[in-house]
């Protein structure tokens, strides 16, 4: 799997989607665990500003071509998030993308500060945090394209899977540098590949956690992985991150199922409840109207002041 820093800041851009034929999203039926998948997908896609931040913070960025990558990266995770909220509302879903953002991101509250903090001072104490979330960026983007993958497989929409097939392409090529970076970070390093594994067994959580709950988290997870095929490529997909040195026979996805699954069995109503209630909305924050993160205002209060 080869990348080239040169050619990827030549030829990075927002995923083409001329020729999609949009007029057609709402002529096919997508079902609820499709309507919570986008939802959730498309709230992680457009939390990478976020996520940014902290990688920002830490002592990686000194290195030219990875700020390099991550600014690209960041304006094509832009548009994986703009188009699925297109798709949503094409398809009926009404929301105001900007609104729902902003929602979500203030619904992190202080954990958010805490967790920037955090990965601050691990950065800067442990010389080898690099190693930790470029292993981690790894398994984000690959789990991020087999996930779409299996909703292209369980939504069987015309439209979605043209769509999905195109921002899977750019989520390979995120893959493979956070996978080289990775590799080359940890070669012939122990030190590095001992705190790898070590806080991948212990401080890994699935894409998106954290942003959403456990109970969201093991709903996507149940909905497009829990059959023989889906269980097999996130057994796949643990296999390829097991080629990182230092993490032969890691067990993160297919744990996370297999986790979900336990919960599940516990309690048959949890993380199925969450979809059968469309429970993708959004609720505005209790304590931090949007119009004091963001600046906006409603019409009336711009008016009145
Ligand atoms: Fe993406
Ligand atoms: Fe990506």
């Amino acid at each position: 799997m080869s990348f080239s820093i040169e050619r990827y800041k030549e030829e990075s851009k927002k995923v083409d989607v001329t020729g999609i034929d949009w007029t057609e999203v709402s002529a096919h039926p997508l079902s609820e665990g499709d309507l919570f998948c986008l939802h959730y997908m498309m709230d992680i896609e457009n939390h990478v500003p976020l996520y940014l931040s902290h990688l920002l913070v830490t002592r990686a960025c000194m290195d030219p071509i990875l700020t390099a990558f991550l600014a690209c990266w960041n304006y094509e995770e832009l548009w994986h998030g703009e188009n699925i909220g297109r798709l949503l509302n094409l398809y009926g879903i009404e929301f105001d993308a900007q609104d729902r953002i902003a929602n979500v991101r203030a619904n992190l509250g202080f954990q958010n500060s805490l967790s920037l903090l955090s990965t601050m001072a691990g950065s800067w104490l442990l010389k080898d945090f690099s190693a930790v979330y470029l292993t981690i960026g790894a398994i984000n983007e690959l789990s991020t394209l087999t996930g779409y993958g299996a909703l292209i497989r369980k939504s069987g929409h015309p439209v979605l899977k043209e769509l999905l097939s195109r921002i899977i392409k750019d989520e390979r090529r995120h893959y493979a540098f956070y996978f080289n970076s990775a590799k080359e970070w940890l070669s012939g390093n122990q030190r590095a590949q001992k705190l790898d594994r070590w806080m991948l067994d212990r401080v890994w959580v699935p894409v998106g956690q954290g942003v959403k709950k456990q109970e969201e988290v093991d709903a996507l997870a149940i909905y497009l992985f829990d059959d023989e095929q889906g269980e097999a490529e996130l057994l796949d997909l643990d296999a390829k991150i097991g080629k990182l040195p230092g993490l032969s026979g890691i067990r993160l996805m297919s744990k996370a199922l297999y986790a979900a699954r336990e919960r599940i069995r516990r309690n048959p109503r949890w993380a199925w409840r969450i979809i059968e209630q469309e429970g993708w909305a959004i609720k505005p924050p209790k304590r931090s109207p949007i119009g004091q993160l963001t600046g906006r205002r409603l019409p009336q209060e711009a008016g009145t002041s």
